[in-house]
């Protein structure tokens, strides 16, 4: 599906972040349908493993495996096989894994679905983590191109390699955009709903300027968890994406 006809649901991802399995899984069966995925990250993972995504899966859910994996190519490789097999819709590794490590993940990935008649899942890279800023950029990686510089360039090694796509800040979308082409895959964090309280995120945008920037997806977690209803809160998300203020 072409990127741009996506629908306002298709497109919010809402982050499971949280410490427990039954709570996740209220979570996904309180918003079902009403939300195009869920994202398990390293925290829910790691506690339940993967058969909190076979289980949210089984409920209906699509997943997003957020584990950024960044190893050498054989590794990558396997684990991503893995994550086809698992069912998942989405996952990611770490563009600074190089460029041979994303074109063996890609090929293993490929190959599993292929051999198995599994749905291909999209498969995205980190470019630079957003913690991160220019100072640390040169300092510490002594890299000395500018971080968007970097992310672009970054973007178009995932490219090369087979990927479909990018993680990326608010602040990187249009740059992104301006140099890849409309069916490469932006998904970004760190938005706020207009009504929401900004958290620790520190530059941020709301779920409609993200996506009229060009991103595809957008991920959001705690403006959703936290709301006494969480099913009003994607659906106000959902209006304010659709140009629809309620
Ligand atoms: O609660 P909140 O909406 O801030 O959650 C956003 C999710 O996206 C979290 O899972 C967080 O780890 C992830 N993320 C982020 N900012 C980035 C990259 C990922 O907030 N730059």
């Amino acid at each position: 599906m072409r990127n741009a006809e996506l629908k306002a649901v298709d497109r919010l991802i809402v982050a499971l972040d949280l410490d427990s399995d039954k709570e996740a899984l209220r979570v996904v069966s309180e918003l079902g349908s009403s939300v195009g995925m869920f994202k398990v990250g390293h925290q829910l993972f790691t506690a339940f493993g993967p058969d909190i995504v076979r289980r949210i899966i089984g409920e209906g859910g699509r997943v997003f495996l957020d584990l950024k994996y960044h190893d050498i190519p054989a590794t990558v490789a396997k684990a991503s096989a893995e994550a086809v097999k698992l069912g998942v819709s989405i996952f990611n590794m770490h563009a600074l894994g190089g460029l041979e490590m994303m074109k063996r993940a890609a090929e293993a990935a490929r190959e599993a679905a292929a051999q198995r008649s599994l749905p291909m899942p999209v498969m995205l890279a980190v470019s630079i983590l957003t913690s991160m800023d220019q100072k640390a950029l040169k300092k510490e990686l002594k890299i000395n191109r500018s971080l968007r510089r970097e992310v672009v360039h970054l973007a178009r090694l995932a490219k090369r390699a087979g990927l479909d796509g990018v993680v990326a800040s608010p602040q990187e979308i249009k740059p992104l955009r301006r140099a890849m082409a409309e069916e490469f895959v932006i998904l970004t964090p760190g938005v706020r709903p207009i009504w929401a309280a900004k958290d620790d995120q520190k530059r941020i945008m709301t779920p409609a300027e993200a996506v009229a920037a060009g991103a595809d997806y957008i991920v959001i977690g705690r403006p959703v968890l936290r709301a006494a209803d969480r099913k009003a809160a994607v659906v106000k998300v959902l209006q304010e994406i659709e140009g629809r203020q309620s």
